[in-house]
Formats: C-alpha cells, sequence, structure tokens
C-alpha cells in the first residue's frame, strides 16, 4: 500500500474542493484531492452559473478571478415574466448599489484546475473506493484504489467536498447525522446553445403551463431552462419541441424575438431541498453539496458552496497560525445559519414560480398575487432583492 502525508486531505475535485485546495495552498497548507471522476468528466458538468459579490471577492482572494473579470458580466437586474408581461427588479437600485456577476461554473472549476496545476499541488482523478477513517480520532486517514493498487494518505484533517452523492457524510456513524430533505414533483429540462441570449438580463418566467428561464453563459452563448414532468427523458424532447415550450411560456413581445439554434447540451435535472446537521464530525468537515442541496431558482448552490469554503479555510488557516480551534469550532454553526436562509430563500423562489399541479386554481391565484404584490411593492421587492445578490456575512 502507497502511504502519504499531508495537512488536508480533500474528497472531490468539484468547485468546494478546488477552492478550498487553493486557499490553502496560498496560505502555506499542504493538500491533496481525491476525486472520483477524470478532470474532463468534471469540466463536463453544466450548471448555474450565478455568482454572489461575496463569492467574486473570494475567487479574486483565490487570486483565481483574472479570467471571470474579463469574460464575466455583471447583471444589476433581472425580469420576472407573468400574466404576459415583463416586470424588471432592480437589483443595483434595491440593494444600495450591489449586483451578481454571470459566469458559468464550468469556467470557474476550469480555472481552479488550472491555478492548482500552476503551482504543482497534487489532485488524484479517477479514485475509486475512497473512504475517510478515524475522523473521530486524532490521526484520520483517506484510502483509495487506482491503477490496481491501494493508496492512503495520513493528514490532520479531512474536507468533504464530494457532493450530494459522496462518501463523506454517509461515512458518519449512523445517528451522527440529522438530514431534512424535500423533494419537488418536477424537473428542470435545460438546453445550451450558441445563439445570442433573448435579452441582456435574466428572465424568469411563471406561467400556466410551467416555469420558464432564459440565462446565458455569454452574449454568444444561452441557457435555457423549462419545467418539466419528472418522468419525462431527455430523449423525448427533440430541440425544436423545447424552442416551441420556451416561446410559449415568455411574454408574446420577447418570444417573438428569441433566436434558436441546435443544442450543444441538453439534460434534466431533478429539484431538492437538503441539509445534514452537524457538518463537522470530529477532524472531518463536509462543504459544499456534500451537505446541502438548494433548488436551482435563484442560484444559489455554487454560493452556499464558497460561503462554507470561506469559513473552513479561515477556521483552518488560524488552526494552523494560531494553535486556536475557535474557527473550527464555530464552523458548522457558522454555515448552517447562512445555509438555512439561502434555503429558505430558494425553496420560496421555486413555490412562487413553479406550477405545483396538486394546488390547483387557488393555488394559482395565491402565486399571481404574490407575484403581483412583489413587483408593486418596494419593500417586497427590496426583500427578494437582498436575498437574490446574497445575504451578509
Ligand atoms: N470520492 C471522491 N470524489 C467524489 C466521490 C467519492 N466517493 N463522490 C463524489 N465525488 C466528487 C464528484 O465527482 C465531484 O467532482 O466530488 C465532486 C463534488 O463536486 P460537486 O458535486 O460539484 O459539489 P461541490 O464542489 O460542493 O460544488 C457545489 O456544484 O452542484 C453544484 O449547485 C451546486 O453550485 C454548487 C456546486
Ligand atoms: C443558469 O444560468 O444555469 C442559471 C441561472 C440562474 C438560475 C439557475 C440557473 O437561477
Amino acid at each position: 500500500m502507497g502511504t502519504q502525508r499531508t495537512q488536508v486531505a480533500i474528497v472531490g475535485a468539484g468547485p468546494s474542493g478546488l477552492l478550498l485546495g487553493h486557499l490553502l495552498h496560498n496560505a502555506g497548507i499542504d493538500n491533496l484531492i481525491i476525486e472520483r471522476q477524470s478532470g474532463d468528466y468534471v469540466l463536463g458538468r453544466v450548471r448555474a452559473g450565478v455568482l454572489e459579490q461575496t463569492t467574486v471577492d473570494l475567487l479574486d482572494e483565490a487570486g483565481v478571478g483574472a479570467r471571470m473579470h474579463r469574460e464575466g458580466l455583471f447583471h444589476d437586474g433581472y425580469d420576472l415574466t407573468f400574466g404576459g408581461a415583463r416586470h424588471r427588479i432592480d437589483l443595483h437600485g434595491l440593494t444600495g448599489g450591489k449586483r451578481v456577476m454571470v459566469y458559468g461554473q464550468t469556467e470557474i472549476t476550469r480555472d481552479l484546475m488550472d491555478a492548482r496545476a500552476a503551482v504543482g499541488r497534487p489532485t488524484v482523478y479517477e479514485a475509486t473506493d475512497v473512504a475517510p477513517h478515524d475522523f473521530d480520532r486524532d490521526a484520520p486517514t483517506v484510502t483509495w484504489r487506482k491503477d490496481g493498487a491501494v493508496h492512503e494518505v495520513r493528514c490532520d484533517f479531512i474536507a468533504g467536498c464530494d457532493g450530494f452523492h459522496g462518501v463523506s457524510r454517509t461515512s458518519v456513524p449512523e445517528g451522527g447525522v440529522t438530514t431534512y430533505e424535500k423533494v419537488y414533483p418536477f424537473g428542470w429540462l435545460g438546453l445550451l446553445s450558441d445563439t445570442p441570449p433573448v435579452s441582456h438580463e435574466l428572465i424568469y418566467s411563471n406561467h400556466e403551463r410551467g416555469f420558464a428561464l432564459c440565462s446565458m453563459r455569454s452574449m454568444t452563448r444561452s441557457r435555457y431552462y423549462v419545467q418539466c414532468p419528472l418522468e419525462d427523458k431527455v430523449e423525448d424532447w427533440s430541440d425544436a419541441m423545447f424552442w416551441d415550450e420556451l416561446r410559449r411560456r415568455l411574454d408574446p413581445a420577447t418570444a417573438a424575438t428569441l433566436v434558436t439554434g441546435p443544442s450543444i447540451e441538453k439534460s434534466i435535472a431533478p429539484l431538492r431541498s437538503f441539509v445534514a446537521e452537524p457538518m463537522r464530525f470530529g477532524r472531518m468537515f463536509l462543504a459544499g453539496d456534500a451537505a446541502h442541496i438548494v433548488p436551482p431558482t435563484g442560484a444559489k448552490g455554487l454560493n452556499l458552496a464558497a460561503s462554507d469554503v470561506r469559513y473552513l479555510s479561515r477556521a483552518l488557516i488560524e488552526f494552523y497560525a494560531q494553535k486556536s480551534s475557535a474557527g473550527i469550532d464555530a464552523y458548522s454553526a457558522r454555515c448552517l445559519a447562512r445555509i438555512w436562509k439561502a434555503e429558505r430563500f430558494s425553496w420560496w423562489f421555486t413555490s412562487l414560480m413553479h406550477k405545483f399541479p396538486e394546488t390547483g386554481a387557488i393555488g394559482r391565484k395565491l402565486q399571481q398575487a404574490e407575484l403581483d404584490y412583489l413587483v408593486q411593492s418596494r419593500a417586497a421587492s427590496t426583500v427578494m432583492a437582498e436575498n437574490y445578490v446574497g445575504l451578509p456575512f
């Protein structure tokens, strides 16, 4: 068995693991990332791309923000469509100058992978049977299998950054984790195309046929979504069917200007609210999707992952620099306070915008009234805007 030693063993090379690894590297803390998939596979996943200012700041702090600032798009607002008309939510005006950055998560992952390669910190890709051990003791280890051999790394801490289906959370002994979960009765069918976005800002649409979202990756690449039944298969949806359905869910003026083209990617994602508590188990910490999932309405997933990593990197740096475990001890409670607020917002925005067949005609009327109130009341718009741009730390 090949044995090595590091300070922090990070399970998972998604945005959480890579960003944590880089922040620790910058502070001179040795770390090893162990990832189940190949690098190309990780880069092939298409996910939401709206960054809160605090996420932009953290990427800058890590020193990986240069391309984001060149290619990303700052957005000062977005539109809500309902009842055949578009209404703008002025994020900038309502929040005293805050805005969001539109930059694809795939691009962030690529920037982080490049930065890690440039400084020569190691990542093991295509590791199988990854397993954390002894995190309830002083000397935890992570083991994995690769190329027919078993490998082990001894470490001070394990960071479980291995997503919702990861091994870290499920390695905690029975009874050690409490989970809260809600699965929504529909999915999002997403389509990526090299076509100019229908609008220069995002459009969230509430329609009697179901929710739709117009987003983008750049001024020449669009990302669109329509709410679909969970049982639907991507193969059932031709590009033409998708474009027809999207057009029907937009206001007529917007639908008339939609530019369509062949899809580059098409996929169906389920919607889930999920939180695992606590997020620390002795010398193992969970961060990002390993500990929580939000439905994508509002794009909080990556921002929450970044917020966990901000707390965890600071806590570990404080531990090594000052021999203080104050940050480590506070980690779980600090993260969860932010997480639950983002869970609440994502659940609320999802409930407001989607078609819920089981709530019937009264459910739809109540949604319409709330949307009307939201765009007419500055107080209500402000609540929405301050959550969308991200709550303060
Ligand atoms: N061993 C090693 N790696 C694993 C294992 C395992 N047993 N299980 C999963 N992984 C890897 C996955 O292959 C993936 O690359 O962990 C990584 C987790 O990455 P993400 O799922 O992207 O999670 P995270 O880094 O927390 O990023 C959160 O991603 O899902 C979006 O909306 C979410 O934006 C948020 C962000
Ligand atoms: C996306 O661009 O993929 C996206 C944007 C905003 C959301 C969700 C997804 O709320």
